[in-house]
């Protein structure tokens, strides 16, 4: 009796990208590169694996992603913890540092791939996605500010989106920040009595992350805080209003969220979010901000940053709605052949058409006719190039478009010979 084995299924949460889509992600990867080279932008790329205190100390011990989203284990009793990557950001700016690349100058980079966090999944809530991450080291703002903003919303221009929204936000500095959460503490303990278990144990530790609640019960608490604004002092305002000013000198409309705190604690004055209302409970397309003090933190010398991060899956489901890609053709010419010598002389034709840069598909195996020609439509080829018994003996081939030419007419099928056939498809292909 033979054994069966069981499947093995992907892990809950990671997606397999199957062909079918995957033509998706790299067109918009094409757009992405082309539209941060418009900017200035350069490819860094750095290990999925990190030490697991980068990010307790780059996004901060008393955040979701560093409390319970983090994918982390050791090899062996005496290694250190490592981390699989949540977002790029810490370890671009580690890898800065680690190779001197801010030393003399300051530096646009950016990362793709997937990153890790163990969220529970949902429609448009993965435990690995994909992000691009876009960083400006060594630039003080607001000017790159305002610039990174208006590249976002030329990208959104370019991809055909419409339904999509800035929110605005300013944390201030740390010592601003300090007077804040002092009278804001005060706030939570004037209100004990609403706060959940989250909101009690954060009270202390990070009361900014309280208002961030989704808990309707603890909403009129939260709108009624203390706000930060209100604390930021006069450098602070000024950042911010220029910000304001070029977004406004831009054309690009967005309203300010002064209970916009970001999920990463490594932000300083500006931060922001591209929000849709199209794509239900995740609605968060982009979000970023500045982190002045990352570096420092990070032992580097004090460099002023600021980036964002994309996530694709979110994108991609938007341009879906929006108005999708058009598949393109993957195949020009698919040859059929039938009978043992057509079969090999269909092998000698097709790296004749690929010398001419043409995407070809040769029959693999034997089948009717019909069955090829099924075939060949499905693969998208513009040509069927078909090589029987009679095109073989008489040194032949035929050439059947598949598709409708520019004038919505199916051209007719003909009969040429094969030395004329690379001559013959150039002027159609
Ligand atoms: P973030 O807001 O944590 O920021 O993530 C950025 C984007 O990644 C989100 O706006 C969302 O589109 C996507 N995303 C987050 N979690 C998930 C998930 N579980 N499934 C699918 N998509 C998700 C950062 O990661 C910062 N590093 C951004 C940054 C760069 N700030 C400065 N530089």
């Amino acid at each position: 009796m033979s054994k069966t084995f069981e499947k093995v299924s992907a892990i809950r949460g990671m997606n397999d990208i199957l062909p079918n889509e995957s033509w998706q992600w790299e067109r918009l990867e094409q757009i992405l590169k082309m539209w941060l080279a418009q900017y200035g932008y350069l490819n860094i790329r750095t290990p999925i694996l990190e030490q697991t205190r980068l990010f307790a100390r780059g996004i901060g011990e008393v955040t979701d992603i560093v409390e319970k989203e983090m994918y982390t284990f050791r090899m062996g009793e005496d290694s250190e913890q490592l981390t699989m990557r949540p977002e790029f950001t810490a370890g671009i700016v580690r890898a800065a540092i680690e190779h001197h690349i801010t030393y003399d100058r300051p530096q646009r980079l950016f990362s793709m791939g997937q990153v890790f966090r163990h969220e529970r999944p949902q429609k448009g809530r993965y435990r690995q996605f994909h992000q691009v991450s876009i960083e400006a080291l060594g630039f003080e703002g607001p000017d790159i500010d305002a610039e990174q903003i208006i590249m976002l919303s030329r990208l959104w221009k370019l991809l055909g989106l419409k339904d999509i929204h800035l929110e605005l936000n300013s944390l201030g500095q740390i010592d601003e920040r300090k007077a804040h959460r002092e009278a804001l503490i005060k706030h939570l303990e004037a209100h004990i009595d609403v706060l959940d278990e989250d909101g009690k144990r954060r009270m202390y530790t990070n009361p900014l992350r309280v208002l961030d609640t989704k808990n309707p019960a603890m909403q009129e608490m939260a709108n009624q805080a203390p706000k930060l604004f209100d604390f930021l002092g006069e450098q602070s305002k000024a950042h911010f209003q220029e910000i304001c000013t070029r977004l406004e000198e831009a054309g690009i409309s967005y309203t300010i969220n002064p209970r916009l705190v970001r999920g990463l604690d490594y932000y300083n004055l500006t931060v922001f979010e591209w929000v849709t209302g199209s794509l239900g409970a995740q609605a968060t397309v982009c979000g970023g901000g500045r982190y002045d003090g990352l570096c420092e933190l990070l032992g580097g010398k004090s460099t002023p940053a600021i980036g964002f991060a994309i996530g694709l899956e979110r994108l991609l489901a938007l341009m879906e709605q929006s108005q999708g890609f058009i598949a393109p053709s993957e195949t020009d010419i698919y040859i059929i052949h039938q009978g043992e010598l057509a079969s090999r002389k269909a092998l000698q034709i097709a790296e004749l058409c690929r010398d001419q840069g043409w995407r070809v598909l040769v029959h693999a195996g034997s089948a009717s006719f019909k069955a090829q020609f099924k075939r060949a439509d499905s693969s998208g080829a513009k040509f069927a190039l078909i090589l029987g018994e009679s095109e073989v003996n008489e040194a032949t081939i035929s050439i059947k478009p598949l598709r409708l030419d520019n004038d919505g007419m199916m051209a007719e099928q003909v009969t040429i010979a094969q030395a004329e056939l690379i001559e013959e498809l150039q002027k159609r292909i």
